[in-house]
């Protein structure tokens, strides 16, 4: 493939991921991992998460504030503690990479303090995002 060809395609690409979640959000669903995640079976599954999280903005338990999560740098909420790990990964919690970190933070995230085993369905981590989506503002 031809340098030109390349740059082609990955402008494709690129428009092709910026146009999917535009389409799913007008059907309020989110699309990631190849699969639509359904925010009422969400906020199921995140009942797992409520020991530690609470998606209400200014509100941290033993795991920060989920308030607009999605789309944020790692670490932002300013009154929590988070470990260096975290703080120092440079990571953004976009819909992909949530999917990634879900199935097993500790493992996607050496050194984190969140001890969650992990969500391995990944019905439930598409989900689970589509949830998280619903406190963006
Ligand atoms: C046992 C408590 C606990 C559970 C259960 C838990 N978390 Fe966490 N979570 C934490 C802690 C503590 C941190 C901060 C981690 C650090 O600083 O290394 C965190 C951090 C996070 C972050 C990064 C936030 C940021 O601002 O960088 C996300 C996203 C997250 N958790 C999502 C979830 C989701 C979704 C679930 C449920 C599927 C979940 N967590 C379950 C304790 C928990």
């Amino acid at each position: 493939m031809s340098k030109g060809s390349t740059i082609t395609a990955a402008v494709a690409l690129g428009a092709a991921l910026l146009a999917v979640p535009a389409i799913a959000v007008s059907v309020g669903a989110v699309r990631v991992g190849g699969l639509t995640g359904d925010p009422a079976h969400g906020g199921v599954v995140f009942h797992q998460c409520q020991t530690c999280h609470v998606i209400t903005a200014g509100q941290n338990r033993i795991g920060p504030s989920l308030h607009a999560v999605v789309g944020r740098r790692s670490g932002m909420i300013a009154n929590f503690a988070y470990s260096a790990a975290n703080k120092k990964s440079g990571v953004v919690w976009t819909e992909p990479v949530l999917f990634k970190y879900l199935e097993n933070p500790r493992g996607f995230m050496p050194g984190t303090t969140m001890s969650f085993v992990g969500l391995k369905k990944p019905q439930d981590r598409a989900d689970v995002i589509a949830y998280l989506k619903t406190a963006a503002k």
